[in-house]
């Protein structure tokens, strides 16, 4: 979708925003899928409210994009543009245990910065790709750590009502790849509580975890890491390795030889191929074991 209202452009650089127009969800997601649209930079959270009422004003429909590292977009012009923060600088700022991060940080970045500082805890999650925004809104887990267990506190623009709130992390549910956010909530920051752990026993947590990631994920191809959740008690990805479906594709989109639940764009896939082959694997999945797997990622494809 195109801005095309000249006072809504005009107006977008006094609101700190800049304008990309026709970006390509290609190079905005990690799987490298998806057609093209207006992108709108956010450099400061505080006109978010300003922003969103005059795409309201003008009947614009916004969706919010962080990383793009969990996500399929939908192939062609988009019917909504696309609203991303910009990273500010500094994006973490500590305070003894606690740190305060802005969304737009880079999810492996802070792990790091606040390892160098002697607070540990989230070793598990260094290998996930994207945002703290995106992995607050997922709760992004691996290797025993999930995000949601740190949350203090969290400010977020609550589309609905139109304003901004801090909630605590008590008010949040924070469950296996799920949380109780709105879908139309936007995080800005958060506040973490990091247990104090020498750098260096922190670093020896990584590196574990690294290993681990680097023999079993195709960490060098195009993915958007696991397709679908983990049924309870069972592994996606055991069941359709168990299937024989490891290289099985539809177009350029294929099953990974490395980890069957991990779905690559091996060239030029289309969100159609993507699709076509997640309904593909779902269907012999259910044929086989009774079991309907429920996407893990998230899809701008409707
Ligand atoms: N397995 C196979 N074949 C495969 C893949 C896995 O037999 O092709 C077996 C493994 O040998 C292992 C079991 O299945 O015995 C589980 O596999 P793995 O340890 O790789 O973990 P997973 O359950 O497939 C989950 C998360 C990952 C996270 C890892 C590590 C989900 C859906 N996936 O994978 O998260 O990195 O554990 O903690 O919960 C993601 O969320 O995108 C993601 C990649």
């Amino acid at each position: 979708m195109r801005i095309s209202d000249p006072k809504l452009v005009a107006a977008l650089p006094e609101l700190g925003i800049e304008l990309r127009p026709g970006a390509r969800m290609t190079e905005l997601t990690s799987l490298g899928i998806g057609g093209t649209t207006d992108l709108l930079r956010i450099r400061r959270h505080a006109q978010l409210p300003e922003l969103i009422r005059r795409l309201r004003d003008a009947g614009i429909p916004y969706r919010f994009i962080g990383g793009g590292t969990n996500l399929l977009v939908r192939d062609g012009e988009l019917p909504y543009v696309v609203l991303q923060l910009v990273r500010p600088e500094p994006d973490v700022r500590l305070e003894e245990n606690f740190a305060h991060v802005d969304a737009a940080a880079d999810l492996g970045r802070m792990v790091t910065f606040c390892a160098k500082h002697d607070l540990g805890g989230m070793e598990g999650l260094i290998g996930v790709p994207g945002t703290v925004g995106g992995a607050l809104r997922m709760n992004a887990g691996a290797y025993g750590t999930q995000i949601g267990a740190y949350v203090r506190e969290i400010q977020v623009y609550r589309a609905a009502a139109g304003q901004m709130e801090t909630l605590s992390g008590s008010q949040i549910n924070f469950e296996y790849r799920h949380t109780s956010f709105a879908l139309d909530d936007i995080m800005l920051t958060v506040k973490l509580e990091l247990p104090s752990k020498p750098f260096r026993e922190i670093l020896q947590g990584i590196r574990i975890c690294n290993e681990k990631r680097r023999a079993s994920q195709p960490l060098n191809q195009k993915s958007a890491g696991c397709i679908f959740k983990n049924p309870p008690g069972a592994s996606a990805g055991r069941m359709i390795d168990g299937l024989g479906l490891k290289g099985h594709g539809v177009g350029d989109a294929r099953v990974s030889d490395r980890h069957a639940n991990f779905f690559i764009n091996a060239g030029q896939a289309s969100a159609a191929d993507m699709l076509a082959l997640i309904a593909d694997v779902r269907e012999r999945v259910r044929r086989a074991h009774g079991v309907e797997l429920e996407e893990e990622i998230i899809l701008w494809t409707g």
